[in-house]
């Protein structure tokens, strides 16, 4: 069982990294861990900010993690170009990009949450609330987009953006050096959905 130490840092004394709030919901959240900067996710979908992009010290040390935060990224680039460009194929296109966004929150979120239990990761449980809240964001904005809010869609590039530039220089960061390329399952995301009886590899 591996573990590490993760004595919160105020934003600011984070080597390197330009700290920002995260979007975390769960009233358990360690003290710790809140104290990191966190701001609900409200306020993430209020003060959008389309300059958070990618850049290198947002890698987490393992490449098929960066890999999976960099689709995220060029997702939110997709959807503001769709968003920028309206034609008769926007919705059909608005449409697509939200179901892509959810099926990489749920692969995404899987290949973390899997890596962090099978390497006895201390702040699993808080680290999966902070999943489940974002993906129940998308979920709601998927649903509230298919029922005819056309407008929630103008939002979601934003608030990936943002919250995904949060959670990597906070949470995500804390996992550093427990995550590996050794532990992490680095097969494709469809592989990582497809089921407990889809595993190949070697992967447990
Ligand atoms: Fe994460």
């Amino acid at each position: 069982m591996v573990q590490t130490s993760h004595e919160c840092v105020e934003p600011t004394r984070i080597p390197s990294h330009n700290a920002k709030g995260i979007g975390l919901l769960d009233a358990e959240m360690r003290p710790e861990v809140l104290n990191c900067g966190a701001e609900d996710m409200d306020q993430v979908t209020e003060k959008p900010q389309s300059t958070d992009v990618w850049t290198d010290d947002l890698s987490v040390g393992v490449d098929i993690i960066d890999e999976d935060h960099q689709a995220f990224f060029r997702l939110a680039d997709l959807l503001r170009d769709i968003m920028g460009s309206p034609d008769e194929n926007q919705d059909m296109l608005v449409e697509t990009a939200i179901n892509i966004l959810e099926e990489y929150v749920t692969g995404h979120f899987l290949r973390e949450e899997s890596a962090m239990a099978a390497a006895g990761y201390q702040f699993l449980a808080e680290h999966v609330a902070a999943h489940e809240a974002f993906a129940a964001r998308t979920h709601q904005i998927a649903q509230d987009y298919k029922d005819g809010d056309k407008e929630v869609a103008a939002t979601i590039s934003d608030l990936v953006r943002r919250w995904l530039t949060g959670h990597i220089r906070t949470m995500d960061m804390h996992y550093r050096g427990v995550l590996t390329t050794e532990n992490v399952d680095d097969r494709p995301m469809a592989y990582l959905t497809a089921g407990e009886d889809d595993q190949t590899d070697g992967w447990p």
